[in-house]
Order: C-alpha cells, then structure tokens, then sequence
C-alpha cells in the first residue's frame, strides 16, 4: 500500500504524533508511509503553486490518506485547517474523493473528540472512505499495549483498504441557505440600551458591510448607545500561526512577542467587559485565520485569562447544522470561567427576527455584566479542567510552570484526596452499609438524608 500521511504538525519532522507513524512504518514495512509536512510548510503550500499541486499529486497517486496531527486547542493547528481551506479553494476535492482514509492524532484527550469529529466531517464532505480514528495521549507509544492497539488500527486500516470493503458516512452534507439580512437601523432611542461604563468589544475576521456578518455587527453596534470598538483580526499583524515550541510554559511569553501584535491584542482584551466574537463559517468550523488567534492565545497556556467577562458570538453559515463547532463555541468562554450570552447566526432568513434577536443579545449583555452573572460550569470546563488540573500539577509541570503557580496561588488543585469533609463523611457513613441490615436501613433513608442541607437552606429564612 502506498500511504500519504499529511502531518499536522508545525514541528514537522520533530512531532510526536511523526513518532507514531514511524513506528507503524517499522513493524509494517510492506506498507509506504510517505510524510508530507503540511502544517510545517503551509507558507510554501499557500504561495507556490507547484508545490501545492506536488502535494495533491501525492494524494491522486496514494491508495490511502493518514491525516496524522496534534490536537491545538479543540481542533487541528491553524496551518492545517488552512490547507484543508485551500483544497476547495483550488477546486482540488477531487484527488481525495473516494480515498480510503483514516485519523491518528497525539493530544492529553482535552477535546480530542472534536477535533476528530470535524476531521470525519471533513473526509466527508471529500467524500472519502473514512475509516477510523486513532487518538493516542502523546505518550502511549511507550506503553507495550498501546504500541499493540495502534498496529492493530493500522492493519485494519491497510486490510479495508485492500479488500475494498464499504466505510460509514457520519455526517450529512451541509445544506448553505441563500439569504440577505436586511438589517433595520431603525430602534427608537428608549429601546436603545445604554451600556453605561461597561466597555465592550467586537472581534471579528470580516467587517465588510455587504456581508450578512458585516450587517449583524453594524445592527449590534445599533443597539447601543455609544462606541462600540471593533477589531478585524485580519488587520492585526500577526507573523504566523503556533509553533507548538511551549516557550511560553515557563513565563506566558510567546516567542512572537516582539515581532508582531498578536500578544498585546489578546492582552487588551482583558480591559472590556463584553466581548464578542464574529465569524464566518468556513467549511466545518470558522476561519483558519480564527484558529490562528486560538492557538497563538494558547501563550496563556492554561489560565483563564478572560475571567467574568460576557461573551457571544455572531455567527454566519449554518451553525444549527454543526453540533461539533456549536460545542466549541459553549467551550471557549466557559473555560475562560466567563458567561456566553448567546450565539446569533444569520440562520433564521427573517431579518426583523435576527434584528430582535440582536436587540435582546445586547439587552442582556449589560444587563448580565452590571449583575456580574456566570451561568454554572457544565461538563465542558468541569471535565476539561480535571485533565487540566492533574496535568500541570503532575507530568507537564516541568514545561508549564506558569501554570502551575496560578493554579497553586488561585485554589485550582481541588483534588478529592485533600478535601477533608468528604473524608470525614464516608469514614462516618460506610461503617452504616456493612452489614445487610444496616445496609438496607442506610439505602432506605438515603434519598430523604441526601437533601436535608438543600432543604436547610431553602428554609431558611436568612438565605
Ligand atoms: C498550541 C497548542 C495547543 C494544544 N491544544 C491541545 C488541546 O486542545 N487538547 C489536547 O489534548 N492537547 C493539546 N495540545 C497538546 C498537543 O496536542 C500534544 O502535545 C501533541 O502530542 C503534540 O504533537 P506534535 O509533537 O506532533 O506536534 C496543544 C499543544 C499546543 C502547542
């Protein structure tokens, strides 16, 4: 079998993800496993036309496509997505179409599952024979049983290339409404909403006022008495995406600090108290230049360095469509511990609907940063900051010691074995389940019991 593995990472030949590609091609020599440098080399993909097409040609000619890369924050690196914008950019869909093809990514698991699930939406929309996925922690090759699961992965994926056999297909494609928004700039000035000193921001990769993007953020700004400010992030000079060097884990500084702008933009976010994102959906996700900006914050490494503020997004494209990026949109302010208000999109095809949809997301964003309201945690930043938390205290506190002393000064090693309440509770309650009789007493009694401190407080009158 003649295999491309486009590799994701900009550290090219020194990935870890690499590693385990080697690793395959050394037990399974009868295969060839030929590693393009995709992400590494996406300035020379992006401007040298040859080079491109050598890279598609590669594809064309391939029995099989490994899309090999390491997780960057919920996704794959900008440079990456970037070359998956420039295959239908360049009309290039074709060369992977009906390509058997698979995923191996390296990450800790924080939000493997979306990035793979937007890799399989993406071969689908290509068109091509998915046929699994293999996300490794970056480590496990040194662990005998993994090294032993990621051959048997691979030799599935060689075997249902060789025998042809069918693939599933997980996602449909997606359907692009034609619609203008015709924005009303028309709110009569006691509707408008004063913000009074709330400072408020719109960041946005297109301000072009022809575009329904452009239309929604101008009938926000509407809204509002006052300046709003917005940045286009296409006008910030920023050098390029992530080098995944985690120079940055010692002090927070980027090795780009001096040499563009992106730290102290993403630094004068901290001073407003709404922000709001604005994109344009490009193909299973926002623009790769929106991936950009993620991934180069990522100089904060762990930190939450957006606490409380009220966050939204305006969203073009069909959104209700992509439950795998509307989850990363509820990630990316709740795990900056702020509130997400609301996502508009222009899904509606009603403009006076998305005018009062606007109307009411402004509406609530002061009224929620005035009362200083954050909505509880769900499962995305409780579980991710669990991976986060025992990851920075244990394996990764040598390279993210920045991390480590804001979690220590900041409360953030929360774990069971330290809280003493608990411990006191079950040393008291489990000696009551030893026996059957007490047992059944104890069960019998527990969902009253449970309760009591809940009911305490709603009884009293103080709380
Ligand atoms: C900018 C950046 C973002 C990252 N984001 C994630 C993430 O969202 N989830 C995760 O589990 N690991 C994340 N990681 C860890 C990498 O996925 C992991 O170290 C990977 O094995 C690196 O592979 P590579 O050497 O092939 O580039 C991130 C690392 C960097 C540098």
């Amino acid at each position: 079998m003649k295999i491309v593995v486009l590799n994701g990472s900009p550290k090219g030949d020194l990935s870890a993800t690499m590693q385990y590609i080697q690793y395959i091609q050394k037990k399974l020599p009868e295969h060839e496993l030929k590693i393009l440098n995709i992400a590494q080399q996406i300035k020379r993909l992006e401007e040298n036309e040859e080079f491109f097409k050598e890279t598609i040609e590669n594809v064309k000619n391939s029995d099989g496509v490994i899309w090999g890369f390491p997780l960057y924050v919920m996704l794959v690196p900008s440079q990456y997505k970037r070359f998956i914008e420039l295959i239908t950019e360049r009309n290039k869909e074709k060369a992977f179409k009906s390509k058997y093809t698979a995923v191996l990514t390296t990450s800790i698991h924080f939000y493997d599952h979306t990035a793979i699930n937007y890799l399989n939406a993406i071969c689908d929309d290509l068109e091509m024979k998915y046929v699994g996925f293999f996300s490794a922690d970056m480590f496990d090759l040194m662990i005998r049983k993994q090294r032993e699961q990621l051959i048997l992965f691979a030799e599935n994926f060689f075997y249902t290339i060789e025998n042809n056999l069918p693939t599933s297909k997980q996602n449909l494609s997606l359907n692009y409404h034609k619609f203008e928004y015709k924005p009303s700039l028309d709110i009569n000035d006691e509707e408008k909403i004063d913000s009074e000193d709330k400072k408020i921001l719109i960041v946005s990769d297109s301000t072009n006022e022809n575009t329904n993007l452009g239309k929604m953020i101008e009938r926000l700004k509407f809204c509002f008495y006052g300046d709003i400010k917005v940045i286009n992030i296409y006008d910030l000079e920023i050098k390029g995406g992530c080098l995944g060097c985690v120079q940055c884990g010692y002090d927070n500084k980027c090795v780009y600090e001096d040499k563009d702008e992106f730290t102290e933009f993403w630094n004068s976010l901290k001073s407003f108290d709404i922000i709001i994102f604005a994109g344009v959906i490009k193909d299973r996700y926002l623009s790769s230049r929106w991936k950009l900006v993620f991934d180069r914050s990522f100089f904060n490494g762990h930190i939450p360095t957006l606490r409380g503020k009220q966050f939204g997004f305006i969203i073009t494209g069909p959104l209700g469509q992509i439950f795998n990026l509307k989850q990363i949109l509820n990630a990316i302010p709740e795990l900056q511990e702020s509130n997400l208000v609301d996502i508009i999109t222009d899904e509606y095809q009603d403009s006076s609907k998305i005018d009062s949809l606007l109307l009411n997301f402004a509406k609530r964003l002061v009224l929620f940063s005035k009362s200083c309201y954050i909505k509880p945690h769900t499962f995305l930043t409780e579980g991710g900051m669990k991976i986060f938390r025992d990851a920075v205290y244990g394996r990764m506190r040598f390279v993210f010691q920045a991390d480590h002393r804001f979690y220590e000064e900041n409360g953030y090693y929360d774990f069971p074995q330290d809280d003493e309440r608990a411990k006191k509770m079950n040393d008291m309650l489990i000696p009551l389940t030893q026996n059957e009789k007490s047992r059944k007493n104890f069960y019998s009694m527990l969902t009253s019991q449970m309760i009591k401190p809940l009911q305490g407080i709603v009884a009293d009158p103080n709380k």
